[in-house]
């Protein structure tokens, strides 16, 4: 008989949010006439901009004429695209970043799962804790996580706590280390991390000889004007940083797909005979293996973005969720609730009511208020006793919710 990887048998039961869907299917069976309100999944509901539509139109049409059809693309993207990047989301911020250090692709899941793979099958891996689980379970399947104890932390595996008491900033790892994730602003604790927080990493990063995988995939949200978008924002972090970034929550492309990855050419680590190697060219070399490219088409809808109209419209959709945070985060304090995120973020992250667990919470909402959220504890063990709600809802929906979770904590 076939043998399988075993690796995956570690793996905790269900991904986070497939299992958050069977127990709602499980509900909805049993409630079939109960109204739900989903702030559960980080999923954008607001449609895509006008220009993002437009221009996806005319790719459409474009290759339905032989003179104007494409096949393959370039797998790392058309420079169509990464040419806005490089000047709009970096050299707009003082920062540059070459057009063939942006690597576009089909989503940051993806990516932050995959980048794994170009370090060595022992090297240890530290996570914040609570965690967006993509970065620990990719880890788990490659084999690099060790065992689960009872509890479900892994052995080889450095958590860094986040939590009330440290105000959700990561401390740096005390031991050995050669990759961390980092991603703020935070998923699922709303968290940002500023200039300083940041070199602190870049430099520990530096004479760690470790290396940075910054998931930036929520910087459109960031208000306050100090808090840097993108961890090569701090000098020297070209050296030990990769950057996810992703249009699914910039400009609603959660269905539509697209996303980027920035290898700067500068950023090394050893192989097992002691030589820095460039993690570009291995990136590059495991992409044009493994992917095609994104669509051409999707990839022209994401260069609308970068027009004036583009960002005035996805500006006005991120307006719109950063209200329902607010939203959110304002009706549960007034509620007596202890709130944090929702500034800088589209999550809320709460601390669940005395004498109840984040499962518990969860499973009080949907039976008495029908809101689904997300559990804490789903996010790791530190994240036990809170809860995450998000912005990403309908305005009146997100209303109703917060008003029926008002009513249901009264009683
Ligand atoms: C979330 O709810 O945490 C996000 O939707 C996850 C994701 O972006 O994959």
């Amino acid at each position: 008989m076939a043998r399988i990887n075993d690796n995956y048998l570690r793996l905790k039961s269900g991904y986070l949010f497939s299992e958050i869907a069977r127990r709602i299917k499980e509900f909805q069976a049993a409630h079939p006439d109960a109204k739900l309100i989903r702030l559960g999944i980080g999923d954008a509901t607001r449609p895509l901009p006008g220009a993002i539509v437009q221009a996806l139109h005319a790719a459409v049409d474009e290759m339905g004429r032989a003179e104007t059809f494409r096949g393959y693309g370039p797998e790392t993207g058309y420079e169509f695209l990464t040419e806005l990047i490089a000047k709009h989301d970096y050299g707009a911020r003082g920062v540059t970043i070459a057009p063939d250090e942006i690597f576009v692709s089909d989503g940051s899941k993806s990516d932050a799962a995959n980048f794994q793979e170009l370090f060595s099958a022992d090297a240890i891996v530290a996570l914040t804790d609570p965690v967006y689980p993509v970065y620990l379970d990719s880890n788990v399947m490659a084999g690099r996580a060790g065992a689960p104890d009872s509890r479900g932390a892994y052995d080889r595996i450095v958590y860094l706590p986040c939590t009330a008491e440290n105000g959700f900033d990561p401390p740096l790892p005390d031991g050995p280390v050669d990759m961390v994730y980092l991603c703020f602003p935070n998923n699922p604790t709303g968290a940002v991390l500023g200039r300083a927080a940041l070199k602190r990493w870049v430099d520990w990063a530096r004479s760690a000889g470790a290396v940075l995988l910054y998931d930036a995939a929520y910087e459109a949200y960031i208000q306050d004007p100090d808090v840097p978008h993108s961890i090569f924002e701090v000098e020297g972090a070209r050296q030990v940083a990769v950057e996810f970034r992703s249009y699914s929550k910039t400009a609603g492309f959660t269905g539509t797909r697209c996303a980027y990855t920035v290898v700067p050419r500068d950023v090394t680590a050893r192989a097992s005979t002691g030589e820095a190697v460039p993690l570009h060219g291995l990136w590059f070399r495991r992409q044009s293996t493994k992917f095609n490219g994104a669509p051409y088409l999707i990839q022209r809808g994401a260069s609308a973005i970068y027009t004036p109209e583009g960002q005035k419209q996805a500006r006005t959709t991120i307006e719109y969720y950063m209200h329902n945070a607010r939203v959110i985060r304002d009706g549960l304090e007034t509620a007596g609730l202890t709130v944090y995120g929702g500034r800088n973020a589209p999550y809320i992250w709460l601390k669940t009511p005395a004498g109840l667990d984040s499962w518990g919470f969860f499973d009080k909402l949907l039976n008495e208020a029908h809101v689904v959220g997300t559990p804490g504890a789903g996010f790791g063990r530190y994240g036990e006793g809170y809860f995450r709600l998000t912005g990403f809802g309908d305005r009146a929906a997100t209303e109703e919710a917060v008003a029926r979770i008002k009513s249901r904590l009264k009683r």
